[in-house]
């Protein structure tokens, strides 16, 4: 007998209910798939009363966890080893003290107002639920400005080292490209690929892609950008030289261009008024003196009721006892915290490995928005210290607080700097790529997330020996931008951490597959609560279980 597509549907519903049928309309193309969001908790208002919960660490997954185990009736505990929350998530202001593990201490004196988000700086449109937190949380955002078509892209073996402007990369490679694959059309080398009649329609469409002329030929257009800009009365535009296509091809120019096609990279993104910190804030201010700070953990035990986690606080030991432990702490941390974590978590533990991001910020007259007009976005050099990154936030002001480099140096020659070296680099990027304004740079602050204690390192890179991969989520990374380890993979290491060791469950960035954004650890929180939730459940269910079998 048929099934109409509405039967079917209709079937599909009756027996999975509304979420069902609407992924089987996404799976028929019904309607447009959206990524994921994080799937509502499946736990009872009031279900956690009397269940105590410590969670290790106060970032982005701890906070979340925090939040909504208390929404649940949890007793719960953050321990954070700093005397603020946010964990990686930490901005810097004029007025506060830098110190690295080694003892150096940098002290920032820019002007009240500028800031550098020294850890997670943009937020994707595509990460529903840390922009979902700030949304309920009242965090303002702002647009994140992550691709000025006006921002230069440079390498000193090309073009006799002079930079060159993305829109006229992006425009100039979308003409070569387009001319040549007209020229294999009109040569008849696409005729098995294509018919008479899409050949046609595809030669029009490059024509306008490519603006091409009527000879199929690419001559520059205007959206590649002037030489001299149009003006009143006698005042004609002189459009750009095209730069050639062997020149294009090099690396540092393509791999720059295509940086804001990465999934996670596309407008529109955003960060907070004021600071990527706002996040961290205002979760505290919810939670109140549930987070403890400056309590640094010391030692995780199971126990036969659960666990017993020690730490100092202001200087003092202290324990806690709780039936469940939610553990966000970096894995390099765990390394040197004596516990009690069974074989194949403490393998990861000791055998993963962080990649160690540094940023390098100054302060400086905005020569960028007054003398090339670009207002935020990225600029790619490919010796040197790179991206460049401008300031999103207070647009049109006389000063402001831009990057000059930011990648992993961890194994990397760059790493093995001193610091004003590092520094000097820092500057000569930008000589290089606006000349002149180097001097004009002041005030610079170098963070390198490896040398933060209680950071030990930006994100994880690999869960043990061969479990990383090469390239991250899309075709072009950031280039010199290191690897990111991808969950994605077969990995021991990471299944492992997604499964709780008795009453420890994990979560943080690294046990999500969305490493290196703060999206990834609000989801592992979540799932971290369920996984809590789900044994309450059980255990309780166990319990009435045996009351009704004993009577
Ligand atoms: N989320 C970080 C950033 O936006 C790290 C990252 C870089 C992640 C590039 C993915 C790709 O800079």
């Amino acid at each position: 007998m048929g099934i109409t597509r509405r039967d079917f549907l209709t079937r599909v519903g009756q027996a999975g209910g509304y979420s069902a049928a609407f992924l089987t309309m996404q799976g028929l193309g019904l309607v447009e798939a959206r990524p994921a969001k994080a799937e509502p908790l499946q736990a009872m208002p009031g279900s956690g009363n009397g269940t105590k919960v410590v969670v290790l660490g106060g970032g982005i997954a701890g906070l979340v966890a925090a939040y909504e185990l208390r929404a649940l009736g949890y007793e719960c505990t953050v321990l954070e080893a700093r005397d603020r929350p946010g964990g990686r998530n930490w901005t810097v202001r004029g007025g506060d003290k830098v110190s690295f593990l080694d003892g150096t201490t940098q002290s920032c004196t820019w002007d009240k107002g500028h800031y550098q988000n020294f850890g997670p700086a943009r937020l994707p449109s595509i990460h529903p639920t840390i922009l979902g937190y700030c949304r309920k949380l009242g965090v303002e955002l702002q647009v994140e400005v992550n691709m000025s078509r006006s921002a230069y892209l440079q390498n000193d073996n090309v073009n006799g080292g002079k930079p060159a402007v993305m829109r006229q990369v992006v425009n100039d490679t979308r003409g070569h490209v387009s001319e040549l694959l007209s020229k294999s059309i009109h040569q008849g080398a696409l005729d098995q690929d294509l018919s008479q009649e899409d050949r046609d329609r595809m030669l029009s469409f490059l024509r306008i892609y490519g603006a091409l002329d009527e000879a199929g030929k690419y001559n520059g257009c205007d959206r590649a950008g002037y030489a001299k800009t149009a003006g009143a009365g006698d005042e004609t535009g002189v459009l750009s030289q095209p730069i050639d296509m062997h020149t294009l091809l090099d690396e540092s120019f393509w791999q720059g261009m295509l940086f804001d096609e990465q999934f996670d990279m596309q407008a529109t993104m955003f960060q907070p008024v004021g600071g990527m910190d706002r996040i961290p804030y205002a979760f505290a201010k919810s939670l109140g003196d549930s987070v403890k700070y400056d309590s640094p953990v010391t030692e995780i035990r199971k126990t036969s009721k659960g666990v017993t986690v020690s730490y100092r606080q202001k200087g003092a030991a202290k324990t806690i006892d709780a039936d469940y432990c939610v553990c966000t702490m970096p894995l390099t941390l765990l390394r040197s915290t004596p516990n009690d974590f069974s074989a194949p978590y403490k393998k990861v533990i000791d055998e993963c490995t962080y990649a160690s991001a540094y940023k390098i910020a100054w302060e400086s007259r905005r020569f960028w928005e007054q003398d090339y007009n670009i207002y935020g976005g990225l600029e790619f050099v490919t010796t040197g210290c790179s991206p460049i990154w401008f300031p999103s936030a207070g647009l049109f002001s006389d000063r402001g607080v831009l990057v000059s480099g930011y990648t992993d140096e961890s194994n990397s020659p760059f790493g093995k700097l001193t610091m004003p070296e590092k520094v000097t680099e820092s500057r000569k990027s930008i000589e290089r790529l606006h000349p002149g304004h180097g001097k004009e740079l002041e005030k610079p602050m170098y963070v390198s997330w490896g040398k933060i204690q209680y950071n030990e390192g930006s994100w994880i890179r690999s869960y043990g020996p061969g479990q990383q991969r090469s390239s991250g989520s899309g075709s072009a990374r950031l280039p010199g931008q290191a690897p990111i380890a991808s969950p994605r993979q077969i990995n021991p290491g990471y299944e492992t951490l997604v499964e709780p060791d008795g009453p420890i469950v994990f979560a943080g960035d690294h046990v999500s597959h969305i490493v290196a954004w703060q999206e990834g650890a609000a989801l592992s929180a979540l799932r971290a609560v369920q996984q809590v939730c789900d044994r309450v459940k059980a255990a309780k269910l166990a319990v009435s279980g045996t009351a009704v079998k004993s009577e």
